[in-house]
C-alpha cells in the first residue's frame, strides 16, 4: 500500500444466505418488512432494493448495531424506521408505529461479525476482553456474573442444554476451581487445559462454552419462542417469515414453532393417543432447512453453520 491509500473500512458484517433471503421476501405483498435482527442492514439494503413495495421496520437490541443500520440505510429515507427493542417485543413495537400488520419478517440470529470482533464486548474466546457477551449493552447481567456465581451443576446445565457441550461436567468444574474470572482470555485458557487433548483439534475448546454462556447472557432461547410465534400471528395473508439459525438448539426451536403453526403436532409418545390436530396459519416454505453454498462458505466461514427456514401465512378467510 502506498502512502496516501487508505485502507478499506472492515465491514460491520457480510449478510448470509443474502441471495435467498431476498428471493423468499421481494415476492412479499406491499407493506411492512420488519427486520427483526437488523445489525448492519446488510439484508434489509438487499431486501428493500428488491423490493419497492415493501417499508421497513428495522429493531436490534445492539445500540451500536442500529448506528451502523441507520448509516448503510440512510439512502431509502423514510422508507426506514429503526428502534433499539428485543425482539419478544415485536407486537408493542408494531402497535407504537401504528402498523400492526407485516408482509415480510426476518430474524438473523446469533450474533454479528462487529460484535464478536470488538474484544471489548466480550464475546470472543480468540481475543481478550471484558466477561461481558450482551447484545444490549443496558442489560444487567454479564457472563462474567454467571461464570462466577452459578453453582456448579447449574453451569454444567447451560453448557450442556445451549451448546451440547460433551465436557461440560469437567468444565464446569475447572470453572468452579479456578474463579473468579474478569477477562475472556483466563476462561479461555482454564477451559483449554479442561479439554482432553484430543478434542482441541476439531475446533478450540472454549467455542461451545462461549456460545452457551452467550445465549445464557442474552437469554436467547426462550426469547426465539415467543418472538416467533408472535411475529406469525402478525403476518398478513401471503407474508412471509424467513429465519436463519447458527446452531442445532437454535434450528431444532425454530423447526418446532413452524412446524406447530402450519398444524403439524409432534408425533405421539408411544403408548399416548395422538395429539388432536392444530389449525394451520402457515404453510413451510421448504419441508428441510436450506444450507448456504459451497461458494459462500468458503468466502465467509462464518456462514457454515447457518441453517435458513421459511413460512408463508395462509390465507384463513378465503
Ligand atoms: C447476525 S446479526 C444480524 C446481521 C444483519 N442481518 C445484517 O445483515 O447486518 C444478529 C443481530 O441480531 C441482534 N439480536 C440478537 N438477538 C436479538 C433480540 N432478541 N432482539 C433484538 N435483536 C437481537 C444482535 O444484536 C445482532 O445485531
Amino acid at each position: 500500500m502506498t502512502a496516501g491509500e487508505q485502507q478499506p473500512a472492515p465491514r460491520y458484517h457480510s449478510p448470509v444466505m443474502c441471495r435467498e433471503v431476498v428471493e423468499l421476501l421481494a415476492p412479499a405483498p406491499a407493506g411492512t418488512f420488519l427486520d427483526a435482527t437488523v445489525g448492519g442492514g446488510g439484508h434489509a439494503v438487499a431486501v428493500l432494493q428488491a423490493a419497492p413495495q415493501l417499508e421497513l421496520i428495522g429493531i436490534d437490541r445492539d445500540y451500536e448495531a442500529l448506528k451502523a443500520a441507520a448509516e448503510s440505510l440512510a439512502d431509502f429515507g423514510d422508507r426506514v424506521v429503526l428502534r433499539h427493542a428485543r425482539f419478544d417485543s415485536i407486537p408493542e413495537v408494531l402497535d407504537r408505529l401504528g402498523q400492526p400488520q407485516i408482509t415480510a419478517c426476518l430474524f438473523d440470529l446469533g450474533v454479528s461479525s462487529a460484535q464478536l470482533d470488538r474484544p471489548e464486548r466480550g464475546f470472543s474466546y480468540r481475543l481478550d476482553g471484558p466477561l461481558d457477551m450482551r447484545m444490549d449493552q443496558s442489560a444487567t447481567s454479564t457472563a462474567a456474573d454467571i461464570v462466577n456465581h452459578a453453582d456448579e451443576q447449574h453451569l454444567a446445565a447451560i453448557l450442556y442444554r445451549n451448546a451440547d457441550e460433551r465436557h461440560s461436567r469437567r468444565i464446569a468444574a475447572a470453572i468452579v476451581t479456578k474463579r473468579p474470572f474478569t477477562t475472556t482470555g483466563q476462561l479461555a485458557q482454564v477451559i483449554a487445559e479442561a479439554v482432553p487433548g484430543g478434542d482441541r483439534r476439531r475446533s478450540h475448546p472454549a467455542r461451545r462454552t462461549f456460545q452457551a454462556l452467550r445465549i445464557e447472557v442474552n437469554n436467547e432461547l426462550e426469547i426465539l419462542e415467543v418472538a416467533l410465534t408472535a411475529a406469525i400471528s402478525c403476518l398478513a395473508a401471503a407474508g412471509r417469515c424467513v429465519v436463519l439459525s447458527y446452531h442445532s438448539g437454535e434450528d431444532r426451536l425454530v423447526k418446532s414453532v413452524f412446524r406447530r403453526a402450519a398444524g403439524e403436532s409432534a408425533p405421539p409418545r408411544p403408548g399416548l393417543p395422538p395429539m388432536p390436530g392444530i389449525e394451520a396459519s402457515v404453510r413451510l416454505l421448504q419441508r428441510r432447512a436450506r444450507k448456504p453454498t459451497d461458494s459462500e462458505t468458503t468466502a465467509n466461514h462464518r456462514a457454515s453453520a447457518a441453517r435458513l427456514r421459511a413460512v408463508e401465512r395462509l390465507n384463513l378467510q378465503g
